[in-house]
């Protein structure tokens, strides 16, 4: 695997690789399963494929958040290379933000619902860096996990078409055999707060299995009341949306696919979850 520490070593290896097909898979490190998962696609789906690692400060509403995440690049980099990623990208702040950390504001709605609400400007940095990778790498393919459910929205609405030669690619979540999505902050959870959280795909899929015999409002009822119950968790939101363009959900007759969406603080760790409901 080739490690490309900045623009002009991306750049030779392009290059090089003028002619092939590329798969990229953009990540903040703390490469797990899930990530792998991405690169294995990638490469199936391309002659070769690159990996990303850049832990983007803009799209982080709370600076201890940035601080504390999880970066263990060595073991990323032994990781990528036993999955045979062809190389990966560490790129440089100054590079990224050669103007400083400034990003365009988006007023869509999309921006200021669900995550938006709760970590204002975070889908701005997220909008920007992966806009910013897209337009340096320039991949057949880019491939992102549906655990984040509406940054896969927001990527493929506001930055996929401005970028005709590139597939968004969508991903199914990796889960951990207790049912937990994984997540690069897994890591930061205690032993015992790991064991617990599972208790948010369990709710997840309580309401996929009973949710005919109760109306949507019922539903968000019985989640509060569960997560209300359980001291280990506090809940920011658990919402039923329209699965593809995240409207509120009113009823479950509208002849459209839902989503159930849900953020939660275990401890002092903030996990995001989904599952889409086939009402069909
Ligand atoms: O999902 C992530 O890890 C990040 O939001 C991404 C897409 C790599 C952009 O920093």
């Amino acid at each position: 695997m080739e490690i490309l520490s900045n623009n002009f070593e991306l750049n030779i290896f392009l290059k090089k690789n003028q002619y092939k097909s590329i798969g990229f898979v953009p990540t903040m490190g703390a490469i797990h399963k899930g990530h792998i998962s991405l690169i294995k696609t990638a490469l199936h789906e391309n002659e070769i494929a690159i990996c990303s690692i850049y832990v983007n400060p803009t799209q982080f509403n709370d600076v201890n958040d940035f601080t504390n995440y999880p970066k263990k690049i060595n073991d990323d980099i032994n990781l990528l290379i036993k999955h045979k990623c062809s190389a990966l990208f560490i790129p440089q702040n100054k590079e990224i933000y050669p103007n400083g950390y400034k990003v365009l504001k988006h007023e869509n709605n999309l921006f200021n619902i669900l995550e938006g609400k709760f970590r204002p400007n975070h889908f701005d940095g997220v909008v920007f860096i992966v806009h910013k990778l897209l337009k340096l790498i320039n991949p057949r393919i880019a491939y992102f996990g549906e655990k984040d459910y509406q940054q896969l929205i927001i990527i493929k609405k506001f930055v996929g078409k401005k970028f005709k030669n590139t597939i968004i690619r969508s991903c199914p979540t990796v889960r951990n055999n207790s049912g937990l999505a994984l997540s690069s902050r897994n890591i930061l959870l205690s032993d015992s707060e790991y064991k617990e959280a599972n208790f948010i795909f369990k709710n997840l899929k309580l309401i996929q299995k009973i949710h005919k015999k109760h109306t949507i409002s019922e539903c968000k009822k019985i989640i509060a009341l569960n997560f209300e119950n359980n001291k280990a968790f506090k809940l920011d939101y658990f919402e039923i949306c329209n699965s593809h363009n995240l409207t509120t959900s009113v009823s479950w007759e509208d002849n459209v696919n839902h989503v159930l969406l849900i953020a939660v603080f275990i401890g002092r760790i903030r996990l995001i979850d989904n599952l889409v409901l086939n009402v069909n």
